[in-house]
C-alpha cells in the first residue's frame, strides 16, 4: 500500500511494484485522481486497487484499512510517500504555528498513524516492512541551510519515527528514503532526477532488500548520514 500514488514518486513505485507482481493498494486523498491512477496501473502493469485515504485524518486512515481488510488479509509493505511542502524560502522565524502544524500533520504524523493502523495487517505478513519517504532536506549533520524549515523539520521528526518504529517492531524493516531531487509536481521541472529514478530505492527497499536492513536512512540504494 502506497499512500499518495495518484502521482509524482508514489505513482511511479505503485506502478513498478505492480510490474514485479504485487497486489498494490493506490492511496489517494482524491478519489477520482486515485481511481484513474489504479485503473492506469491495473490496465498496463498488473494488479492495482484504489484505497481513499486522507494520512492527515484519522478517521480517513480507519476507514482505510477496514477497506483494505475486507480486500486482503495481510500487508507485506507499507510505503509512506504522501508529503507537502507549504513553506518554501521562508525563513525559521517567519513560520507561522499553522504552517508548522499541517506540515507535520501529514509528513511526520501521517506516516506514524498509517503504520499504526496497518499494523495489525503487516504483522500477518511473514516480512514486513515499512518505508517512510523522507529527504535529504531532513538530514542533521550537514547543518540546514535555511530554505523549507517546517518541511526540513518534519523530515527530521520522520526519520525519528523510523528509528522509533524499527526498534519497536523487531520482525519488521522500517526505514527512511530519501529519492534525491525528483521531478514531480513538488520537485519542479528543473530536478535532477527522474521518478523511475527517485523510485529505485524504495522499490529495492519494497521487494529485495535484505529483511534485516532495518533502522537506516538510504539513497541510491546505500546508507547515509541522520
Ligand atoms: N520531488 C522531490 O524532489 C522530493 C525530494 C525529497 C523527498 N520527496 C518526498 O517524496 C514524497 C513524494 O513526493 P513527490 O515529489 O512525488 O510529490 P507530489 O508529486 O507533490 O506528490 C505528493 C503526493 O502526496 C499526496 N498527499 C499530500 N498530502 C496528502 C494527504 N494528507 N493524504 C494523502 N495524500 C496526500 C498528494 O496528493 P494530491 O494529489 O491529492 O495533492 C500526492 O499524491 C514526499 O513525501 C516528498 O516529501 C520528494
Amino acid at each position: 500500500m502506497i499512500t499518495g500514488a495518484n502521482k509524482g514518486i508514489g505513482h511511479e513505485v505503485a506502478r513498478q511494484l505492480a510490474a514485479k507482481g504485487f497486489h498494490v493498494f493506490v492511496g489517494a486523498r482524491n478519489a477520482k485522481a486515485g481511481h484513474k491512477a489504479a485503473d492506469e496501473i491495473g490496465k498496463k502493469c498488473g494488479k492495482a486497487t484504489f484505497l481513499e485515504i486522507d494520512v492527515a485524518d484519522n478517521d480517513s486512515v480507519a476507514t482505510a484499512m477496514r477497506e483494505f481488510s475486507n480486500i486482503e488479509d495481510h500487508l507485506d509493505v507499507l510505503v509512506n510517500n504522501a508529503g507537502i511542502i507549504v513553506d518554501g524560502d521562508d525563513a525559521i522565524l517567519e513560520i507561522s504555528d499553522e504552517l508548522f502544524r499541517k506540515t507535520l500533520e501529514t509528513n511526520t504524523l501521517g506516516p506514524l498513524r498509517v503504520t499504526r493502523a496497518f499494523a495489525p495487517s503487516l504483522r500477518k505478513s511473514e516480512a514486513p516492512r515499512v518505508i517512510n519517504v523522507s529527504s535529504g532536506g531532513g538530514q542533521l549533520s550537514d547543518g540546514a541551510d535555511g530554505w523549507a524549515p517546517a518541511y526540513c523539520i518534519s523530515k527530521t521528526a520522520l526519520n525519528g519515527v523510523t528509528v522509533q518504529l524499527a526498534a519497536a517492531l523487531p520482525k519488521f524493516a522500517v526505514n527512511s528514503v530519501c529519492p534525491g531531487w525528483v521531478r514531480t509536481d513538488m520537485g519542479g521541472e528543473n530536478a535532477s532526477r527522474s521518478v523511475e529514478e527517485g523510485a529505485d530505492t524504495i522499490v529495492w527497499l519494497a521487494s529485495e532488500a535484505p529483511q534485516d536492513v532495518t533502522g537506516k536512512f538510504l539513497r541510491d540504494r546505500k546508507e547515509i548520514p541522520w
